[in-house]
């Protein structure tokens, strides 16, 4: 997608199709007995002519002003635009950058599908523009992407051209802005073409060859290493999960090192690339199985971060690991009860098989301390448990580290990603205590989200440490009107601009 910036009166503008923003400035319902109260609805700009082209629509009755509206109209009066699609942005009180976003989205989704390959969206008054732009490319980005790839009667429909129309500001800040945004957006969508293969066609091998390739072209160092690596390493949690699986594991290592950055900080971002869950012997139902090939979501989220950060250049050191394997039964798999022995050296008594992230992330999270890491952030699809806490909604934080924690959340808040930080406390290590070993892999059913981060936080230790259980939100189960079903490429955004805080 190529995205411009226009300064041209929105009347101006020639184009397949104007977008422009609806807000209801009617005092929000207090109570049942107005909830038959009228919108009060107004274009989002401040051109009249593109508000009289929408006004007799706008008197009708017909729209209502609630978020995802869309109406599209043809030859709109007084508009060199061939189209004008109003969609609605629901209170003009509550209205972000948030909602922006996604009404971006729902612009490209509304268009794409209708043959128009090009548009021009109207940045609404009320958000600052270099805010606004950001937040248009970055939907737009996200609406573009289907997953669809196997279909044979896939049409591939994608608008190609987007032109941000902006009443005022600096040219080249931005042309800057949308520009980086693309950046963030297109590794957004890497992320998600990765997590939306199927597991015969994204084995962990497959995986390493896709991250060596991206690698290649924006110039990261890559290392992809296999079994012998892991062993020579000692990880002896990796690979009592990939000793299961006839398919190699890979060990991905990216690293970005800019001379311009000074020595410290160093960032570790530490991904779950289990390419197929099976749950292992201790098996999982059949039903609802095969979106257990998305278990690699945090490892794609991670090469798509690598991606984006060495696109943007900020000054800072950052390192990605991603431990990748399969989890399967098999006649060399390990079992309930066993034994294993960390990198860490600490020992492992394998009460669930199927709690199988936490033990390739013990070994990631490690390893990135000994390569010089001073902070961390890990991304999984870790528990059942935090979709439970959560639903599908909001991704679950952790962290052992409250400042870490702060730029954390002012990164997410700017990235327009729903999160939401959840506890940690000793008293959870209880649970995870083993009368063999150091301690077991699972807590059990209670609190099963936060006794999964207690047992990474035993390999994080001191230093400080972000986990994001993205169980619940990397795969949509339906789509909406912004987003297509299927991997939503959660996380990608708040580590990028997270990583982004520290260069600065
Ligand atoms: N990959 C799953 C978690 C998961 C569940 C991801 C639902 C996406 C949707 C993870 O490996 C797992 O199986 N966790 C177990 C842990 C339990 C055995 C302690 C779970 O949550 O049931
Ligand atoms: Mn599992
Ligand atoms: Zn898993």
């Amino acid at each position: 997608m190529k995205t411009t910036i226009s300064f041209s009166a929105p009347a101006e503008v020639e184009t397949e199709s104007l977008v422009a923003v609806v807000l209801d400035h009617a005092e929000p319902v207090a109570n049942e007995k107005e909830k038959d109260k009228k919108p009060e609805l107004k274009v989002a700009s401040a051109d009249p002519a593109v508000q009289s082209a929408a006004a007799g629509l706008l008197a009708s009755g017909e729209v209502t002003g609630k978020a995802f509206e869309t109406n599209l109209l043809h030859k709109p009066p007084g508009l060199q635009a061939k189209r004008l699609l109003l969609v609605s942005g629901g209170s003009a009180k509550k209205f972000s950058s948030y909602d922006l976003r996604r009404i971006a989205g729902t612009a490209v989704r509304t268009l794409k599908t209708r043959a128009m390959r090009s548009f021009a969206f109207v940045a609404p008054l009320g958000i600052p523009a270099e805010e606004a732009v950001r937040a248009i490319v970055e939907g737009a980005c996200v609406g573009n992407f289907e997953p669809d790839y196997y279909r044979s009667d896939r049409k591939d429909q994608k608008i190609d051209d987007l032109t941000i129309v902006v009443a005022a500001g600096d040219e080249v800040r931005l042309s800057k802005a949308a520009e980086e945004s693309q950046i963030v957006g297109e590794s957004q969508n890497f992320t998600r073409d990765l997590v939306n293969e199927p597991s015969n066609r994204m084995t962990p091998t497959i995986l390493g060859e896709r991250a060596k390739k991206m690698s290649t072209e924006v110039g990261l160092k890559c290392e992809v290493y296999g079994a012998d690596k892991i062993k020579e390493l000692k990880m002896g949690a990796f690979w009592s999960v990939a000793q299961g699986s006839d398919e190699p594991p890979a060990l991905i290592v990216m690293k970005y090192e800019p001379a311009s950055a000074p020595e410290k900080p160093v960032l570790g971002l530490v991904g779950k690339g289990i390419t197929f869950d099976t749950g292992g012997i201790s098996i999982k139902p059949a039903d609802g199985m095969e979106k257990m090939k998305s278990d690699m979501a945090g490892g794609a989220t991670m090469i798509g971060a690598m991606r984006a950060i060495a696109l943007l250049k900020p000054k800072v050191k950052v390192i990605g690991i991603v431990c990748a394997t399969e989890n399967m039964p098999s006649g060399k798999a390990q079992k309930p009860g066993d034994v294993q022995v960390a990198m860490s050296g600490k020992t492992i008594e394998i009460i669930n098989t199927d709690a199988e992230g936490r033990l390739v992330l013990a070994d990631g999270l490690y390893y990135a301390r000994q390569l010089g890491c001073t902070h961390l952030v890990d991304a999984a699809t870790l528990t059942g448990a935090v979709v439970v806490a959560l639903g599908h909604h909001i991704a679950g934080v952790f962290t052992n580290d409250d400042l870490l924690y702060e730029r954390f959340r002012s990164a997410n808040a700017k990235a327009g990603e729903k999160m939401w930080r959840m506890p940690l406390d000793d008293e959870y290590k209880e649970q995870i205590r083993s009368s063999i070993a150091d301690i077991v892999n699972s807590g059990g059913r209670w609190g099963g989200a936060i006794t999964a981060a207690m047992f990474l936080k035993e390999f994080a230790e001191e230093t400080p440490w972000i986990h994001l259980d993205i169980a619940g939100t990397a795969w949509l189960d339906e789509q909406k009107p912004w987003i297509a079903k299927g991997p939503s490429g959660i996380a990608l955004r708040s580590v990028v601009e997270f990583v982004k805080g520290f260069a600065q």
